[in-house]
């Protein structure tokens, strides 16, 4: 995720960003720069690690006393040294850094049809927009480039203008200012205030902040001058890092409603999905005969759900695969195939060994990733990037439910091109996928009861997890997020193939945790825990709101939502029950052992 610093005050600027900088970096970057103001900016940027940066900087004199810093994770264009912040006005007299998303920076664009752009990134239209708003008035500068801005941002600004000034803009992405005894600071995540001050001052929704060496003035939405209430850090730099929560993990799982809406909201458009610039032509649609998708781990357990919810929307037919399998068994596909492949990191070896199979047979391959310039993204011919920013927890939680937010949208673009959907079906569902984000913050609300649960459940050594269609697919899932931090062994099945052998392990206490909210299947799922129960099995049931719950010890009610997105939102309970159990078991658990974050070897 990108980083913001910024510095105004009575000692050079560039020791204290850099190290600013170094705070961040645990939030994941490919690049890093700064500007420092003065009658000329001076900017430097590099592509890698901040160590490069200071490299470059090694020996320069720079003197500045005003300027901002970023440290780039990548999102619009490859992590190169064009893309990384600071971005400059043609002129040169605006520098900015930026994190978020400018969702209209295409119309932007096409708005400054006679600037030339020197990056891919959506960042660089704001600087050219502040030099195109300049009135000789900073402030009125920046309010009305702000104005022409959707999305999700904040800001810093320094201008060759005013070089004893710089400006915070904050819109639905986190800037806090931070005053100590030399200066002042800004800082998109307070632990990069933590050496120099624990006072900060985080900016409302909507504020602009103007800074000079001794003055911090905020403005409103409306642009009326209003304070904001200074707050003390009580963490310490570890703790900050993690936003106050124990561990990264939960810390992901509660930015999941966040990264949802990141990842659906740029891609629908007034009732419709819009995926970025991947286009199917009516001839290309005429012959595609089948889907098949490709991952691994929590990314295969995306594509089990993709498989339900591409079959209903597009009525074509749908095959998963695991990579390790599918490169090795010699697959039907060929340019009838579209291969859809997922994968968080887009660097799993097996993935993308099966993605080059695919390519090889004549299929179009279109991924689905999550980090900007990965290999997996670079040999495919299409990209659909998840917003989910960096996940620095081995387990995957808000990856997993971005790659679900995503093989929605595909299945509804697709379904609508191929005349499966018509237009009020489409916008019911996109209606709909609106209001995941607000689900899954309801969901999170299981959090504490969960917790309390987990400790009753802590020495337990086997756990089921059981389910039928989307809620076993789901299952699996959960059963994963258990078994990887919290070692208890545990196995999902379908609720219906117990019975088949399986229920021969259930005995006095085996604990089952069954899902239950796709209501064409629930009843069905309900005897199979009546079965489990009559063999001594204590079961936690997951439903949804006002359903029939019989049978079951302990019960997690979910809101209701269209039922082809309830993953989304019953994998929620799942991962804080693997979390919660891990906890209670005193496991590490951002960092299983045997486990990578990324696995590059076969
Ligand atoms: C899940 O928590 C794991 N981290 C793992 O199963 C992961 O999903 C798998 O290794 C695939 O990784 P990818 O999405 O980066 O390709």
């Amino acid at each position: 995720m990108c980083g913001i610093v910024g510095y105004v005050g009575e000692q050079a600027a560039t020791p204290l960003l850099l190290d600013g900088l170094a705070k961040l970096e645990y939030r994941g970057y490919d690049s890093a720069g700064i500007a420092l103001a003065g009658n000329t900016l001076c900017v430097h940027k590099a592509a890698g690690r901040l160590s490069v940066l200071e490299n470059e900087l090694r020996g320069l004199s720079l003197p500045q006393r005003v300027g901002i810093g970023h440290t780039r994770w990548a999102t619009h264009g490859a992590p190169t040294d064009q893309n990384a912040h600071p971005h400059v006005s043609g002129d040169g007299a605006f520098a900015v850094v930026h994190n978020g998303i400018i969702e209209n920076y295409t119309a932007l664009r096409e708005r400054l049809h006679d600037v030339s752009f020197v990056s891919q990134t959506d960042t660089e239209v704001i600087a050219h927009l502040l030099q195109h708003h300049f009135d000789g008035n900073l402030l009125s500068t920046v309010r009305r480039t702000v104005a022409d801005l959707e999305g999700a941002f904040a800001l810093g600004i320094v201008s060759s203008h005013a070089p004893d000034c710089l400006f915070a803009v904050r819109k639905a992405s986190p800037l806090v200012i931070g005053i100590c005894r030399h200066g002042v600071l800004i800082a998109s995540d307070v632990t990069a205030l933590l050496p120099y001050t624990r006072q900060y001052i985080p900016l409302a929704d909507g504020d602009i902040a103007r800074i000079t060496r001794n003055d911090v003035t905020i403005f409103d939405k409306k642009g009326k001058m209003v304070g904001r209430p200074m707050q003390e850090v009580t963490w310490d730099v570890e703790s900050a890092q993690k936003g106050g929560y124990d561990h990264f993990m939960l810390k992901e799982i509660y930015e999941q409603p966040e990264a949802v809406w990141a990842t659906l909201s740029p891609r629908l458009n007034k009732g419709r999905v819009v995926l970025d610039d991947v286009i199917f032509t009516d001839a290309q649609l005429a012959a595609l005969r089948r889907i098949h998708i490709v991952a691994c781990g929590s990314s295969y357990h995306v594509g089990l759900v993709g498989k339900t919810v591409l079959e209903q929307l597009t009525r074509l037919p749908v095959e998963v695969d695991l990579a390790s399998e599918f490169r090795y068994r010699d697959p039907l596909v060929d340019s009838s195939s579209l291969v859809i492949v997922i994968s968080q990191s887009g660097e799993t070896a097996d993935t993308l060994a099966a993605l080059r199979e695919a390519k090889a047979r004549g299929a179009r391959v279109l991924s689905v990733v999550n980090v900007v310039g990965s290999s997996i993204a670079a040999e495919s011919d299409d990209v659909l990037y998840t917003w989910a920013g960096p996940e620095i927890a081995v387990a995957t939680t808000k990856a997993y439910s971005t790659q679900l937010a995503m093989m929605y949208l595909i299945a509804i673009h697709l379904g609508e091109r191929l005349g499966r959907l018509g237009e009020e079906e489409v916008s019911a569902l996109t209606a709909e996928l609106k209001t995941l984000p607000d689900r899954i913050r309801t969901a999170l609300r299981t959090a504490a009861r969960l917790r309390e649960l987990a400790k009753r459940y802590q020495d337990r050594e086997h756990a089921y997890f059981i389910g039928r269609g989307l809620d076993y697919a789901v299952a699996m899932e959960g059963s994963l997020k258990l078994k990887e931090i919290s070692y208890l062994h545990s196995e999902a099945y379908a609720a219906g193939e117990l019975k088949h052998g399986t229920i021969s392990l259930v005995e006095t206490g085996t604990l089952v945790v069954a899902a239950a909210c796709v209501e064409a299947v629930a009843g069905k799922t309900l005897s199979n825990v009546q079965e489990v129960k009559a063999r001594g099995a204590e079961v936690l049931l997951l439903v949804p709101e006002g359903a029939a719950t019989d049978g079951a010890d302990h019960v997690v009610t979910l809101p209701r939502v269209h039922p082809l997105f309830i993953p989304s939102v019953e994998v929620i309970p799942l991962q804080l029950w693997g979390y919660f159990l891990a906890l209670a078991r005193g496991c590490d658990i951002d960092n299983p052992r045997n486990l990578a974050k990324s696995v590059t070897v076969e």
